[in-house]
């Protein structure tokens, strides 16, 4: 059986950890020869690495491992390619969210201003990944989770026609996970979904077990009741934070809207912005909660991992959502036609829309990419809200691309989450002055 060349790049995310345990658990449906960490800051890859390292000699001693910020050492000789940076690290999110709640506007990572200040420094970075993977190992696949992905993908597919990359997002499994065991399922893997939208913004319309029975109107029910939040995460339980319970419970009012379908929980921030607002605090976002949570337990545990010289009794976590980028690498490399929500161009499944736009819907997976499943045409609701999603996206990209204020001042006006022009050229201007050493400089 062939074993398979692994770079991650973003070596020093906090997702690291659990991609490495995740791809060391699934060694046997997909070997493993060699995984390389690139990132372009050392010192904080370096943390990471050194207690991977010790981690892989205890669990795997056979795969070669490598650290390193070279792009030629990165690249060379691989099969795929795992996405994961943020340009700009922690200090620009908590910027990108903080600055639009000083106008009352939603500061989130992936969506409304906070996003499109996030996808003016995403895509010089994701490009240029693109770019090492294409010159160094010309056949590897790219799979790519580095956020914004919705604005990734648009300039990914816009700037990158030709490039073996998929634009992935685990929030859709991680619901879907959540809704199997809502109604007593084992796994998310009993079930069959058709799903479309844009990322971060879409829905299900139809959902079955394997034999092809009615699973929707069972999760209605309890979508109408809990949202998404499960009987095991009570208020008190620590294990989810609670930004995220409360993201969980308000799918119940998302779903409201259109109890036909049902949604993906990033809706919230554009059906129900003021409730955002109203409930966070301006000077602790989200951000901060990773900051002082999810960063620095890895963080902490690479370095104590490091200083002990083991990583026998870690309290490291398999990233079990991420088990997918495994299925999606397996697809290709044994050609298995699993079925999969990815990141595409429409293309014409979603008949009703945008043609050229990257859509999130169902695939089929094998050797040669993703052959996304017709999903026909969509009510004029969701097309409506879509439309003017796709617009932003779009606008964003074509700003990045022509350097443009104006385009970027449109994009800005365009979104849902932003009340009007004025309040859209405030926050440009701010989002500008912070931005200087990411953005390429606005005519
Ligand atoms: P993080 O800040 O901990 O890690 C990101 C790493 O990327 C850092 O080590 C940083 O130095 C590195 N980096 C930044 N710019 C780079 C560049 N140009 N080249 C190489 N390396 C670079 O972030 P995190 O919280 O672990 O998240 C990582 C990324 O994964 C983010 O974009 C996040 O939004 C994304 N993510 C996406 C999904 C999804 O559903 N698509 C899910 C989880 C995380
Ligand atoms: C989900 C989304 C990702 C997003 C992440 C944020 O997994 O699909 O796109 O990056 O949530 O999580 P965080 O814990 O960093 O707020
Ligand atoms: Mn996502």
């Amino acid at each position: 059986m062939k074993k398979f060349s692994i770079t991650i790049a973003g070596g020093g995310s906090t997702f690291t950890p659990g991609i490495v345990l995740m791809l060391l658990k699934h060694l046997d449906r997909f070997p493993i020869r060699q995984i390389k960490f690139y990132d372009n800051l050392e010192e904080r890859q370096a943390r990471i690495a050194s207690a991977c390292e010790i981690l892989l000699k205890e669990r795997a001693p056979d795969i070669l491992f490598t650290a390193t910020t070279d792009p030629e050492t990165a690249f060379t000789d691989v099969d795929f390619v795992m996405a994961h940076i943020r340009v700009g690290l922690y200090a620009m999110r908590e910027k990108d969210e903080k600055i639009p709640l000083k106008y009352g506007v939603v500061g989130q990572e992936t969506c409304g201003p906070g996003g499109i200040a996030y996808g003016m420094r995403s895509i010089g970075g994701v490009l240029e990944l693109i770019d090492y993977m294409e010159k160094y190992s010309p056949n590897a696949w790219m799979l790519n989770y580095s956020n914004p992905a919705a604005i990734v993908a648009e300039a990914t597919r816009k700037l990158r026609p030709k490039a073996k990359i998929i634009n992935i997002c685990d929030m859709p499994v991680g619901i879907e996970e959540r809704m199997a065991q809502a109604i007593g399922l084992a796994s998310r893997k009993e079930m069959v979904v058709r799903y479309y939208g844009l990322n971060h913004f879409g829905w299900w319309t139809d959902i079955r077990d394997t034999e092809g029975n009615d699973l929707m109107p069972k999760i209605q029910e309890y979508v109408s009741q809990f949202g998404y939040a499960l009987p095991s995460e009570s208020q008190e339980s620590q294990q989810t934070d609670a930004s995220w319970k409360h993201t969980f419970m308000k799918a119940k009012e998302v779903y409201d809207i259109d109890p036909t379908t049902l949604p993906n929980t990033y809706l919230k921030y554009y059906f129900y912005p003021q409730d955002e607002v109203a409930h966070t605090n301006p000077e602790f976002t989200r951000a901060n909660e990773v900051m002082i949570g999810r960063e620095k337990q890895v963080f902490n545990e690479c370095d104590r991992i490091t200083n002990s010289g083991s990583a026998e009794n870690t309290i490291l976590e398999i990233d079990e959502h991420a088990s997918y980028i495994v299925d999606l690498a397996r697809a290709i490399a044994y050609n298995t036609h699993e079925r999969m929500l990815l990141i595409v161009p429409n293309n014409g499944a979603i008949e009703n829309f945008d043609e050229s736009a990257m859509v999130e819907i169902p695939c089929i997976v094998g050797s040669n990419g993703p052959e996304p499943l017709i999903q026909g045409k969509i009510p004029r609701f969701q097309k409506g809200l879509m439309e003017q999603q796709v617009a932003v996206e779009k606008l964003v990209v074509e700003a990045w691309e022509e350097r443009s204020y104006q385009k970027l001042w449109q994009a800005l006006t365009l979104s849902k989450i932003v009340p009007n022009a004025k309040v859209a050229k405030d926050l440009l201007d701010d989002l500008v002055s912070v931005n200087q050493e990411y953005w390429p400089e606005l005519k």
